[in-house]
């Protein structure tokens, strides 16, 4: 009897191991609890994505004008960012809509070829000094608190024919434009992001190629972009940490993007690490703990030798680099927006790429709904887990949600899907705030539908809808806005909820 209820156990151990989310979360209720007081609720936009204005007022061209302008067949429906949703001119009533949801802050991003036309610190442009100070101010006067990033994306084009991200000045580059902007609009801001989403700068910018500049060095461009990416963001973040940070009191830190990676079966435990370890460790870990993964060290190390590399394509850090980057941070922000299941392989692939490099295969499960075109699939539960993942891995810090959203194609005002998605993984976010993770803001992408980058506008991601048929742009409520600004307001995902 002993023996046999042992082996149930054993059995039942093996059962749990490989179950995946799917099934953990079957039966899964959206809580009722409250988000904690003192939390706060944001939108974000990206200079790109909304401005359009794209050679006005003394603007310089970057790296996504001539990407388009080049090859318009690279954006989905042939549109690209000149004059996305105008906001360069409308910027005010994209505040009447965070107005009207009752947002605490509006994440933006400043659009250094606006600023600095030529990308370098010798030629500012006045016209992008007073569009920002009109936007700072409108924002002040509606009560909403500002987070700039630095970098969306938009390296200036008279940089990137210096060879952009692949070039170490880079570091220096960006390092002035970051001063130059703390310099001007320091009192405005109350968190810096130098960097967005360093991922999708590197390994689809400088590795397949994908996304502006549209370089294709898998395997060893996109490293040394992931190199002085980190370097970029450590020495502006000690410009700001040394100089700025006495007088300002406002933070500083980089967005690191990561889906959650779930072992496929409890044999895929290792390889769902290391995923991760490559996708978000790549740039959190040298940030946290001063260098790359030893995994990655290992893996890139192995396979470059196999493939008859002098040293390994992964680039070292000095140990000056190393006390450089190290603890560059204020909390941890994070963009978020699905998940991915891990397969381990059985024989390795050596190919030259950092996809290859991890060893392991990912890929969506059919049965995951979608709105949108591509990846955007609704799997809450792996929100979830992230958050968990990210305390279990850097311990008790503070993180932002910097980015989360849902896309579809038509930007229909009856977006219940979209309320579906937001009030589950809003809700998964609670539960792990309950279970002790430190989150503290929720930022929502986006208070508008704007230029989806190679999505076009068929990527709409807003709870505004703006409606490009009408020259004026109207901005146009849809049902979710209205759910969000509930949330906001009651601090509760359904009709009622039980108090703290
Ligand atoms: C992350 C990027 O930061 C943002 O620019 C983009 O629109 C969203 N993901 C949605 O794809």
């Amino acid at each position: 009897m002993k023996v046999f209820s042992s082996l149930l156990i054993f059995l039942g151990i093996l059962a749990i191991g490989s179950t995946d989310g799917d099934e953990e979360f079957a039966n899964y209720n959206v809580t009722n609890r409250k988000y904690p007081d003192g939390f706060k609720f944001g939108v974000a936009t990206a200079a790109y994505q909304i401005e359009g204005a794209w050679n006005l007022d003394g603007k310089g061209e970057q790296i996504w004008d001539t990407f388009f302008h080049e090859h318009p067949e690279r954006s989905n429906d042939g549109t690209n960012g000149d004059v996305a949703t105008d906001s360069y001119h409308l910027y005010k009533e994209d505040i009447r809509c965070m107005k009207e949801v009752g947002v605490d802050y509006y994440r933006l991003s400043i659009a250094w070829s606006r600023l600095l036309p030529d990308g370098t610190i010798d030629n500012v442009n006045k016209n992008a000094k007073n569009y920002y100070t009109s936007l700072f101010e409108e924002l002040r006067a509606n009560g909403i608190e500002v987070m700039v990033t630095l970098y969306h994306w938009d390296l200036p084009t008279a940089l990137e024919k210096q060879g952009g991200w692949l070039n170490p000045q880079v570091v220096d580059w960006f390092t002035d434009y970051a001063t130059l902007c703390y310099h001007l609009y320091g009192t405005y801001v109350k968190d810096w992001v130098t960097i967005n989403e360093p991922k999708q700068i590197c390994h689809v910018g400088y590795g397949d190629g994908g996304y502006a500049p549209g370089v294709r060095s898998p395997g060893v461009g996109e490293y040394t972009c992931a190199r002085h990416i980190l370097l970029a963001h450590a020495k502006a973040w000690r410009v700001f940490d040394t100089q700025y940070r006495p007088t300002l009191k406002s933070r500083n830190t980089i967005v690191v993007d990561s889906d959650w990676y779930e072992p496929a079966t409890s044999a895929d435990e290792e390889a769902a690490e290391t995923k991760l370890q490559f996708v978000h460790g790549m740039y959190m870990h040298p940030i946290v703990f001063g260098n790359w993964p030893q995994i990655m060290i290992d893996n890139v190390a192995k396979f470059s030798q196999v493939q008859g590399f002098n040293e390994s394509r992964l680039p070292a850090f000095s140990n000056e680099e190393i006390e450089l980057i190290k603890g560059t941070f204020d909390f941890i922000a994070i963009n978020h927006y699905t998940t991915y299941m891990v397969k381990a392989r059985s024989q390795p692939s050596y190919a030259v790429s950092w996809v290859a490099d991890s060893g392991v295969d990912s890929y969506q499960k059919d049965t995951w709904e979608t709105a949108a075109i591509g990846w955007f699939k609704k799997v809450p539960w792996g929100f979830g887990k992230l958050l968990r993942w990210l305390r279990k891995t850097y311990g008790d810090l503070e993180i932002v949600v910097t980015e989360n959203g849902v896309s579809d194609r038509d930007g229909s005002l009856q977006d219940q899907h979209r309320i579906e998605y937001i009030k589950n993984y809003m809700s998964h976010l609670i539960d792990a705030i309950h279970d002790g993770v430190r989150v503290t803001s929720y930022t929502l992408w986006s208070i508008i539908d704007n230029f989806e980058w190679t999505q076009g506008f068929n990527g709409k991601l807003g709870i505004y809808f703006v409606n490009q048929s009408d020259p004026n742009l109207p901005r146009i409520a849809k049902d979710s806005s209205r759910y969000y600004a509930n949330v906001i307001k009651t601090k509760c995902l359904l009709d009622q909820c039980v108090d703290n």
